[in-house]
């Protein structure tokens, strides 16, 4: 395997969020004991990436910080003996390799993507949206698939695919395959957020990429799109045009995607990780069926979910 690289794209203003969005990055959100940006570089670490490359932006230093070595802490935590919580902090020590760059505009992810090109120059890389988690404790290898696929097939673009119910695929870009769906299938195009009677199939894009450099030329090329953004997926839609070759892997059962960009699926996504957790899930769980039978009441006061 040769591909190494991530192109981490966390500069979103994360508006859907706020205010809990206001002067912290929905990527240091706690998901369970760990900030959503830590389970998106657990999981890529396991798949084999070494070198991250962080698109940033206004107010994401804490990112940064997460992910230094904190000298101070470790010599406070070693001298009073706390062993358990240096231990906590073992992932600053992963053999992987950091690197910032900021997108100074928010011109949506596509230009998110093309800020990292000056860096990442002609090679294959992997994309990774740094709201979104890909199973439980980082305990999915999809990326490595991903790029194992795109190495033996000559793709120019893999997309991860996760089945979601017909009646939302109205919120996804949804996959319209080519010939039969496999665990990996060839792509003919992408449709954004289809009416539900349209929808080529109920596969929604699933966070992960792996592209190689002409996606930077499509980027350019691409006309800014709703809301004045410049999209991935109408680059991705111009790749395939120009005769690219497109895949798509399918996530498998484990591999749910935990996308942090809204309460709903972040309330989601906590709920499940702080259930799961060895140590206190048990007693959450108990504790969870003491307050449903009450707080269905309460819950009815609360104004509609927003998406
Ligand atoms: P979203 O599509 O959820 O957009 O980003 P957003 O701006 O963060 O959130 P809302 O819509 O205001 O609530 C998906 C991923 O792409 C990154 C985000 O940080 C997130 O990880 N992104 C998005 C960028 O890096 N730059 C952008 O201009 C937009």
């Amino acid at each position: 395997m040769t591909i190494d690289i991530a192109v981490v794209p966390v500069a979103g203003l994360g508006t859907r969020l706020l205010p809990a969005t206001k002067s912290q990055p929905k990527e240091m959100l706690p998901v369970g004991r760990k900030p959503v940006a830590q389970h998106v570089v657990d999981e890529l670490a396991g798949s084999g990436i070494r070198r991250l490359l962080f698109i940033t932006g206004k107010g994401k230093h804490s990112i940064e910080n997460h992910f230094d070595i904190d000298g101070e802490l470790v010599a406070y935590l070693r001298e009073t003996g706390r062993e358990r919580e240096l231990a906590e902090l073992d992932f600053e020590r992963q053999d992987l390799e950091f690197f910032y760059t900021r997108q100074r505009r928010q011109l949506g992810l596509g230009h998110a993507v093309l800020c990292a090109r000056p860096l990442v120059g002609d090679q294959p890389f992997v994309v990774a949206l740094g709201d979104s988690i890909i199973g439980i404790n980082a305990q999915s290898d999809i990326v490595r698939r991903m790029i194992e696929t795109f190495e033996a097939s000559r793709a120019d673009v893999v997309v991860a695919f996760e089945e979601v119910p017909r009646e939302e695929v109205f919120r996804y870009g949804i996959a319209q395959p080519r010939g039969p769906v496999d665990d990996v299938f060839e792509l003919e195009r992408l449709v954004e957020k289809p009416e539900i009677a349209d929808a080529p199939s109920n596969l929604a894009v699933a966070a992960r990429y792996v592209f190689s450099p002409v996606i930077f030329d499509k980027l350019v090329e691409t006309q800014p799109g709703k809301g004045g953004e410049i999209q991935l997926t109408d680059a991705i839609q111009l790749v395939l045009e120009s005769g690219g070759k497109g895949l798509g892997l399918r996530l498998r059962s484990h591999e749910r995607r935990f996308d942090i960009g809204n309460f709903e699926s972040y309330f989601r996504a906590f709920f499940e990780f702080a259930l799961a957790d060895a140590k206190f899930g048990p007693r959450l769980q108990q504790f969870v069926r003491t307050l449903l039978p009450t707080c269905k009441l309460s819950a009815s006061q609360d104004s509609p979910a927003q998406a």
